[in-house]
């Protein structure tokens, strides 16, 4: 039967829908259409938190479909999204959250709110973003002006605007017209897990732009915290959170404000100083009730715990690859680990290293996806042990080969 489906960055004309459709997902693994069960050593690119079909989320789904499935949140509210913006205000000391859908259309509200906001306390002219090197925000068009990865934005330069690209942010932060620095915390995921050197972060305790923290990938306990940022000790004035939210089963973003932020936009409705933006799922009570119950699952399965164990388990289950010839370096925060590779001096088959040995671990029962040379692994939260032991063999074995 031909297919109609188009699927994001994958080459169609090599895509094999026989080898990679899932149909199951259950725990830390997913299920093929060939009957093949594999852990998701990815947590579905950096989504899944306590494991696919977590009954505690099913249930708040299903209950909530029933209760209200939608309502528009222009000018309305709902109960489940109010309860969620105040659970998010406690976890990140944030104040306000404004919803919507996929981690870069959270990026895109952060970018937007910090443009309004300065024409709101009066100074108009900061209007460029600064980010880090390498970064990576997402794929719309404010998201990719900020993202430093030139194979996904070289076709776009025709709507990408211009934005200022350093790991030295003192030098750059004295300039008057800087609305806002956005980074990404401790680890850039899409850059192939690069640890961004502590000292980048330093400038940015006492600023005068505002600080935009994209804990997309980060948020939700992976990188050992709940929070990234937590760990760097920065106060953001804009955090940035998706991917994990719904414990990986419903897009849903937010883009949480201080108070600083937040009262800047009040006034009356014909001041016109209320945020212009908005999306259609904005606030959607289902995915709310979804994020709410991944929330409440942190506290009842002590998920924090077990990542701490988890951290302490795979920093010896790495120790191996570190050192193995056809390792060029091992790269982990929390669980978001890299492991990039080193080719064969005479690698010239068709498809690079990197995905030769994903698909060799796909057959060993392991999926995950390569960046480049590097293997990603970025468990779920409620991985076990003996998963990323099979995990850190499988991989040893498949290099060694
Ligand atoms: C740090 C970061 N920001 C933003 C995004 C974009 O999120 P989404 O794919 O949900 O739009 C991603 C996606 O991988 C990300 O890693």
């Amino acid at each position: 039967m031909a297919s109609h489906l188009w699927l994001p960055f994958t080459q169609m004309a090599e895509f094999d829908a026989g080898e990679r459709t899932f149909v199951a997902g259950a725990g830390t693994t997913l299920t093929d259409i060939r009957g093949r069960t594999v852990f998701d050593a990815i947590s579905s690119v950096w989504v899944t938190i306590h494991g696919h079909g977590h009954p505690a989320i099913v249930d708040a789904i299903a209950t909530q479909a029933s209760r209200l499935d939608h309502a528009t949140a222009l000018g309305a509210s709902n109960p489940v999204a109010e309860e969620l913006a105040s659970r998010l205000a406690a976890v990140t000391g944030l104040d306000y959250a404004f919803f919507a859908s996929d981690g870069a259309s959270a990026i895109e509200a952060a970018m937007k709110m910090s443009l309004q906001y300065w024409r709101h306390v009066g100074e108009p002219k900061r209007s460029t973003f600064v980010h880090l090197r390498a970064s990576y925000h997402g794929d719309t068009v404010a998201a990719m002006s900020v993202s430093d990865i030139a194979v996904f934005k070289r076709e776009f330069g025709a709507v990408c605007f211009e934005s200022i690209v350093s790991d030295d942010l003192a030098m750059v932060l004295a300039r008057d017209d800087v609305a806002a620095v956005i980074v990404e915390p401790i680890v850039q995921a899409a850059a192939g897990m690069r640890i961004v050197p502590r000292t980048a972060y330093a400038a940015l305790r006492s600023i005068r732009p505002l600080l935009i923290v994209d804990e997309i990938a980060t948020g939700f306990g992976r990188t050992g915290t709940m929070f990234a940022f937590e760990q760097l000790e920065l106060a953001p004035d804009l955090l940035c959170v998706g991917k994990g939210i719904t414990g990986g089963t419903l897009a849903l973003s937010a883009t949480l404000a201080t108070t600083r932020v937040y009262d800047a936009f009040l006034g009356r409705t014909n001041d016109l100083r209320h945020f212009f933006h908005g999306h259609s799922y904005a606030a959607n009570p289902i995915a709310c009730a979804a994020a709410i119950a991944t929330l409440d699952l942190f506290v009842s399965e002590r998920t924090m715990a077990h990542v701490a164990e988890l951290e302490r388990h795979l920093s010896r289950a790495l120790t191996p690859l570190a050192s193995h010839p056809r390792v060029r370096e091992v790269r982990r925060a929390g669980l978001m680990c890299g492991i990039e590779l080193l080719p064969p001096p005479a690698w010239d088959a068709p498809v690079s290293y990197g995905r030769h040995v994903a698909s060799e671990l796909y057959d060993r029962g392991h999926f995950t996806r390569p960046i480049g040379e590097t293997i990603q692994l970025v468990p779920p939260l409620s991985s076990k042990t003996h998963e990323l032991d099979s995990f850190t063999t499988e991989l040893l074995a498949t290099i060694s080969a």
